[in-house]
């Protein structure tokens, strides 16, 4: 289904239960900020983070701090949204850089687009530029946020709410847990929110510009991210999910 659709085939009861769940989203993110003093929230600027987004700036109350990581091989649609949002929400997100020297190394060593040459090449490049930023920017934090949701994959399914993550030793908190792609977009729609470019020309899903691309009707999410792989390996390593570190995506297989 198209983003279009989502919203005009919502039924009464569908938009009641996005009521419900924002509700509940919303007590989650105070809860955080409360007991978990200093939260922070992984904005990656897709459809389920600007939802977040919405939900910790829109009131302002909410003393959540809200970052990104910036491979520096991200869309020109994904900055063009940071300006608007910021511009729409009058703040400013803290933005992580990769280590300079770590990227220098890598590029000098394997080449400026050697993601495409191996699943080992491109996961270095994936823990350059996103993993090793991510530390940096939960260092000292007591909890982190994230827009993952269990629908997006197998490998995301039985997804808890709220968790440890053991690799950062913090907790994980995932208030969208429980939603779908179409409460994603009854959301957005109805609170106005800014959202990806890249989402109305059929990316559900959007990573680094050389690594996604539109999916074909009836596709998987995200089946446009590194889709030169196999589904096998298709995460870049910035999440641990019930206590595994996500790497496979096949049905009925075991996360290694
Ligand atoms: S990924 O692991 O395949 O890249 P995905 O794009 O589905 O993840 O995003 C899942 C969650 O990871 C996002 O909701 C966000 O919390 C975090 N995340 C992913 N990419 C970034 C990014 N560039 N900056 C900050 N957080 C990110
Ligand atoms: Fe590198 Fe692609 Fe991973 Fe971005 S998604 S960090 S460009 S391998």
């Amino acid at each position: 289904m198209q983003r279009e659709e989502f919203i005009d085939l919502a039924s009464p009861e569908r938009v009641r239960a996005v009521a419900e769940k924002t509700v509940r989203a919303q007590r989650l993110l105070r809860e955080a900020a409360r007991d978990y003093a200093p939260a922070v929230f992984a904005n990656s600027l897709g459809a389920e983070d600007m939802v977040l987004t919405d939900l910790i700036w829109r009131h302002g109350d909410i003393d959540i701090g809200i970052f990104s990581l910036d491979t520096g091989r991200l869309p020109a649609e994904t900055y063009e949204l940071i300006g608007r949002a910021e511009q729409h929400y009058g703040r400013r997100l803290s933005i992580f850089y990769p280590d300079r020297a770590s990227v220098e190394q890598f590029v000098g060593q394997h080449g400026v687009n050697a993601f495409y040459d191996s699943v080992a090449a491109r996961k270095s490049c994936c823990h350059v530029r996103k993993v090793e930023p991510l530390q940096r920017a939960l260092a000292g934090k007591k909890a982190w946020i994230t827009g993952l949701r269990a629908a997006q994959s197998p490998t995301r399914d039985g997804l808890r709410t709220v968790g440890y993550d053991p690799i950062n030793d913090l907790v994980k908190i995932n208030p969208l847990s429980d939603w779908s792609e179409q409460d994603v977009w009854i959301y957005l729609h109805a609170n106005k929110v800014p959202y990806n470019a890249l989402h109305d020309r059929h990316y559900p899903s959007i990573g680094c510009a050389p690594c996604t691309r539109a999916v074909n009707p009836g596709e998987d999410l995200r089946a446009g991210r590194w889709w030169w792989e196999s589904p096998a390996t298709k995460e870049c390593g910035l999440h641990v999910i019930n206590g595994t570190l996500q790497r496979k995506v096949g049905a009925g297989e075991t996360a290694a």
